[in-house]
């Protein structure tokens, strides 16, 4: 057991120091928690185990932020998913969340009122046509709950990145990428080069999510020529081609989120 435990640790430590969780309060607090009391049942990266299920897949992300800090706190009669309220201060219980969601590649959690953040700043209302319009971030980018998933959910921006984060967010997307959100490049056997978001990796098989969001596709390893990480963000640089206004406008609405 004493060795399992070490094993598991070690795992958790290496597979961390390779995500950066910059942007995530309370995440590190969150991450020793899970990795002492949830891991057994659900994996060091929520992948799940024989005792608990996969904290990763569909049905796990499409928890609100509200059902997920509920289950964690009231767990699921019934099944092995007992509650940590009576165990775990609210904070505490926060910060786990906050790792699942980490874990899932997302940015924290936004328990914001839905309509609170809905503004009728009039800069507001037009950086949002330019978000829908004109520069496309929808396409990439979801927020209440509309938009694509190429890229994070912006939802709770404002409350995570610091202004000179977003700017060199927008400005130059390929400086820091958020984690769970880097591309790959599959060179093909007849040379051609397929790039997409990473999602997933075994030991026969990568797959990769076109950059339109749209298809996810497995590309087997023995049958490509070359699988290498790409230091280039997703995300075009249509924030440097918008003029003076739009680019206050987009900012105004961004902060607004
Ligand atoms: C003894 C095993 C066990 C432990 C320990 C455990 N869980 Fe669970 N957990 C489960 C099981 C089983 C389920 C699935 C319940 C169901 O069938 O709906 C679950 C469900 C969940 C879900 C809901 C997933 C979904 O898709 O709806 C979350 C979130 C979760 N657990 C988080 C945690 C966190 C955080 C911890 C650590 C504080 C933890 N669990 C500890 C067994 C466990
Ligand atoms: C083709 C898809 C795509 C489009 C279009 C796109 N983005 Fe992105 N965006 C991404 C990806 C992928 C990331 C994460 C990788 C990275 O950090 O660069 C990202 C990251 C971001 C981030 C950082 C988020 C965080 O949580 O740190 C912000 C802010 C952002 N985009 C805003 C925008 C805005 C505003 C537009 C429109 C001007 C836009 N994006 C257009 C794909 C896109």
């Amino acid at each position: 057991m004493e060795i399992r435990l070490l094993t598991i640790r070690a795992l958790f430590a290496f597979s961390l120091s390779s995500l950066a969780f910059s942007s995530f309060a309370g995440v590190g607090e969150g991450q020793e928690l899970y990795n002492s009391f949830c891991t057994i049942c659900h994996g060091p990266l929520g992948e799940g185990q024989t005792m608990g299920k996969p904290l990763t897949d569909g049905m796990a992300n499409r928890l609100s932020d509200e059902d997920l800090l509920a289950v964690i706190t009231e767990g699921r009669s019934g099944t092995g998913m007992a509650g940590w309220g009576d165990s775990f201060s609210d904070e505490e219980i926060f910060d786990m969340a906050t790792y699942v969601r980490a874990l899932q590649g997302k940015a924290g959690l936004n328990l914001a009122d839905d309509n609170a953040g809905i503004s009728d700043d009039p800069a507001v209302l037009a950086g949002e046509d330019v978000f829908n319009g004109r520069a496309g971030c929808v396409n990439c980018h979801t927020y209440r709950d509309q938009g694509g998933s190429v890229g994070p959910v912006l939802d709770g921006l404002s409350g995570r990145l610091p202004a000179a984060a977003l700017s060199e967010a927008l400005l130059n997307p390929s400086a820091s990428i958020v984690s769970g959100f880097g591309a790959k490049i599959v060179e093909q056997e007849d040379g051609t080069q397929i790039v997409g978001r990473f999602r997933n990796d075994s030991e026969l098989a990568v797959q990769l999510q076109s950059s339109d969001g749209r298809r996810w596709v497995t590309f087997f390893k023995d049958r490509v020529k070359l699988i290498i990480d790409s230091t280039e963000s997703l995300m075009p640089d249509v924030y440097a081609s918008l003029n003076a206004l739009e680019q206050q406008q987009l900012l105004a609405f961004l902060n607004s989120l």
